[in-house]
């Protein structure tokens, strides 16, 4: 076990990635989510199927070991679960890494809603039979033929975390295993990651009382995963981040920031009130803005229609130049 002097790495008091790993237990389901996924990724390079890794919705950060309490953020994963879709309509197997209960491809259409319930999608025909509300069918059909094209050929793995250990671990394990693919894998790395959390060993074990007055918390910075992420567990493949703000004057410079420190392909950078209608897809030599008009909001366009072909074309961009990289060679 490594000590406390150990754990810090730059006096800044921020854990290496490694010792993160070293100081938390894997979760209980991790065989099996390597498991699945070892699967997939065989099947799909068989296939010659090009994959994208996406990961979505928030990390929580347990108070207690025994958790009752815990702290969550805002994200719901409408941006990873809306990106699926158009990744698969784009040829794409896609291992969908979400937060649980968070939104999933296809089914996100008919859950979350603040106005619609499930049941209020179905009609009683007479006493033995239900069916659609025909107000629902044509759209339900399309959704569903995509989704059971997308189930039929073996083309969307889901799989899920809960806290911020469970994603990190997952997030290795996961993007290791995608490695083989090389070139072929895109990770799309959408998840709203907690950037502070309480180690485990400065965990309460049980339930924090209240009898013990105002409680004060310290959270430690989690190390940026970025790093080995980039330079090690995922070298060869295309890794798009994200970049979320609050104030438009930190958006893009922070972006271009993340682009040189971690030397990855593609920043998405989004500002959190305006983040279905406008992202800037940010690289080493461009910064493109994509935004829906009016049209296209008034038509329920989606702004993901029109990012995933985007990213697509840079991965295309991506595969060629490590062919030409390896003729050359
Ligand atoms: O889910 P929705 O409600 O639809 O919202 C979508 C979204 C706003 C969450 C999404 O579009 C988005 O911006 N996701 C990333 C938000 C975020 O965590 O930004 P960040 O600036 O904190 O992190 C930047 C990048 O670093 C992320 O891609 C993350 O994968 C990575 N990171 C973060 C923390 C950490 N410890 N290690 C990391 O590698």
């Amino acid at each position: 076990m490594p000590t406390a002097d150990q754990l810090l790495d730059n006096g800044q008091g921020v854990i290496d990635p490694d010792v993160f790993f070293e100081m938390n237990t894997p979760p209980t389901n991790l065989p099996e989510f390597e498991a699945k996924l070892e699967a997939f990724v065989d099947y799909h390079q068989k296939n010659k199927t090009r994959l994208v890794f996406i990961t979505s919705g928030g990390t929580t950060v347990p108070l207690e070991n025994q958790t009752v309490r815990f702290i969550d953020n805002f994200s719901n994963g409408h941006r990873g679960a809306c990106s699926a879709e158009y990744f698969l309509e784009a040829g794409y197997a896609v291992v969908f890494m979400h937060r649980q209960f968070s939104l999933q491809p296809f089914h996100r259409h008919y859950t979350h809603n603040a106005s619609t319930g499930f049941l209020d999608y179905l009609v009683q025909k007479d006493e033995d039979t239900i069916a659609v509300n025909p107000q629902y069918t044509e759209k339900m059909k399309v959704v569903l033929s995509k989704y059971h094209n997308a189930t039929k050929n073996n083309r969307l793995l889901l799989l899920d975390f809960v806290t911020l250990s469970d994603y990190l671990f997952k997030l290795k394990s996961g993007t290791r295993i995608l490695a083989r693919l090389q070139e072929k894998a895109m990770y799309y790395l959408a998840a709203a990651v907690s950037d502070f959390f309480v180690p485990s060993q400065k965990m309460h074990e049980h339930k924090i009382q209240s009898s013990g007055g105002a409680l004060t918390l310290t959270l430690d910075q989690v190390p940026k995963f970025l790093t080995p992420l980039v330079s090690v567990w995922a070298s060869k493949g295309l890794i798009v981040s994200f970049k979320l703000e609050t104030d438009a004057n930190l958006l893009v410079p922070k972006a271009r920031q993340a682009l040189t420190r971690y030397g990855h392909q593609v920043v998405v950078a989004n500002m959190l009130n305006t983040r279905k209608q406008t992202v800037t897809v940010i690289t080493k030599s461009s910064q493109e803005v994509v935004s829906l008009t009016p049209d296209d909001l008034a038509n329920h366009v989606e702004i993901e229609d029109r990012l995933i072909p985007q990213l697509v074309h840079i991965h295309d961009g991506w595969i060629s130049s490590d062919a030409t990289k390896a003729c050359q060679q």
